[in-house]
């Protein structure tokens, strides 16, 4: 069996394959690892006054987790500045928050050169090498040129933009050009897939195949949707860790016969948390009976606080927060409930339980797996009501949830009160098809749809050369 090399910005793996590891990246990779004789090869999250490139080498079962330090200034320029200041805003579609600073874009290229140093010494011929998200685009190209023919795929974990918005980067093109190093590359949903072959398009007259295989910049790739799922058992109740009853049991004690909205994210500007406390202020407003009836409980778990534009919306955010509970709120009543601090997957499967609804509205989601964990959490003879962002890539997938418009404060309202007041049939007519679709596109799906795909790719140098007189042809 072939190795997998898998790389990321962060890894998540730690001691324990088996459990506990946070956030949809890691969960998933951690599962496709777990299957796979393999490295997880990324940064340490550390710094060191001067790169060295020196590789701390780990063995968890299977798996050989490498991990390199950054110099301060690396992390500045390529993780808070090009991956989260300048990639992240503008895949978001927030150009106003987007920093073009050529430094952050030089940073971005020495960084993923560093990576692919530090792995050249770790990568054998049969090796299958799988690289994810914004931070490493370049990292393809960067181990072409130091000669790797093996089969490398890049997976998206955000939105890819639209055309009129990416060609606002400076060296759009050398972007795109990055990504045709690659064998195959994943996007979470059509939508994202085709805004890019929208820009290839339009910009460099490629012309779209039916096979999913793209020529472009001098070289063939195949674009697919590959939609990241769960594995819904780690959720259900039936398997509820000792922790995960523990967290319902505290939770549901803290309800006071009170209705719960839940909603959980990474404090990111995305998520659209000023709108959705708007939203369920619009509720409060709207109907004065649910007064001291329901709360919602809103866990935020701080991120990137090295970007300002972070430290901004959490002033924001602590603000309205404020008010709402200012405004609404009674001698025992705290209708929002706004928590900072990070959970367990499996104390939040114990949370999600509790609540009779989870209000997931981000402006643009890549896919969104709480969305995704909710449901699979839910006790079937008694399922809450997931009201969910028609941006979210999840929406694409999840048509049985309460679909809104993040941005319409009446129409968040309106869906909060139908999923308070819904009957117990709808909800389990609704959940039922949610769980269904949650276990036919599950993790394992995803992982071993993507690997397997890339297993059928023709290995090596992709390079389309022109042959006089024969038109292009492809090196494989
Ligand atoms: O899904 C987007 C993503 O950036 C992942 O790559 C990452 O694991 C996660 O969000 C958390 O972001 P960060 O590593 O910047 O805290």
């Amino acid at each position: 069996m072939s190795r997998l090399i898998v790389v990321s910005n962060r890894v998540g793996l730690s001691r324990d394959v088996g459990g506990g590891a946070v956030g949809g990246l890691s969960a998933a990779i951690t599962a496709a690892l777990r299957q796979n004789q393999g490295v997880w090869f990324g940064w340490s999250g550390e710094t060191t006054p001067q790169y060295t490139g020196k590789l701390s080498l780990d063995r968890v079962g299977d798996v050989t987790v490498a991990k390199v330090d950054l110099e301060p200034q690396d992390v500045e320029d390529y993780y808070n500045g090009y991956a989260n200041n300048t990639l992240w805003p503008l895949f978001h579609n927030r150009l106003d928050l987007t920093n073009f600073s050529r430094a952050y874009a030089s940073g971005y290229a020495r960084v993923n050169q560093r990576f692919a140093e530090a792995l050249r010494a770790m990568i054998e011929p049969g090796d299958t090498i799988w690289i994810h998200d914004y931070h490493l685009i370049p990292l393809a190209a960067e181990l072409r040129k130091l000669g790797f023919t093996n089969r490398i795929g890049f997976f998206l974990h955000i939105p890819w933009p639209s055309r009129q918005l990416f060609t606002t980067l400076p060296g759009h093109e050398k972007l795109v050009a990055q990504l045709f190093d690659y064998d195959l590359v994943g996007f979470h949903t059509a939508e994202w897939l085709s805004a890019l072959t929208g820009y290839l398009q339009a910009e460099l007259g490629v012309k779209m195949g039916d096979d999913g295989i793209v020529e472009a910049c001098g070289r063939k790739t195949r674009l697919q949707v590959f939609p990241i799922g769960i594995n819904p058992a780690d959720f259900a109740p039936e398997n509820a860790s000792e922790a995960s009853i523990d967290a319902q049991r505290r939770t549901e004690k803290s309800l006071a016969g009170r209705q719960m909205i839940i909603g959980v994210d990474r404090l990111d500007y995305s998520k659209g948390l000023e709108e959705r406390f708007r939203g369920y202020e619009q509720y409060l407003e709207n109907h004065p009976e649910a007064h001291e009836r329901v709360f919602m409980l809103q866990i935020a778990t701080l991120s990137r606080d090295g970007v300002e534009a972070y430290q901004d919306m959490r002033n924001r955010l602590d603000a309205i927060a404020g008010h709402i509970n200012g405004q609404y709120g009674s001698l025992d009543w705290v209708p929002l409930r706004y928590v900072n601090s990070g959970y367990r997957q499996d104390e939040l499967a114990g949370i999600y339980r509790a609540a009779r609804a989870a209000l997931i509205t981000p402006l643009r989601d890549g896919m969104n797996l709480v969305a995704k964990e909710y449901v699979a959490a839910q006790d079937p003879a008694d399922p809450g009501v997931l009201i969910l962002s028609r941006f979210a890539g999840a929406a694409a997938q999840m048509k049985a949830a309460l679909i809104v418009n993040p941005y319409d404060q009446d129409e968040m309202a309106e869906a909060i009160q139908r999923a308070l007041t819904m009957d117990l049939t709808e909800r389990m007519l609704r959940w039922r098809e949610l769980k269904a679709g949650l276990d036919a596109e599950n993790l394992d799906h995803w992982w071993q749809g993507f690997l397997d795909t890339l297993a059928e790719q023709p290995r090596g140098d992709r390079r389309i050369m022109t042959v006089a007189g024969h038109g292009r042809r492809a090196v494989t």
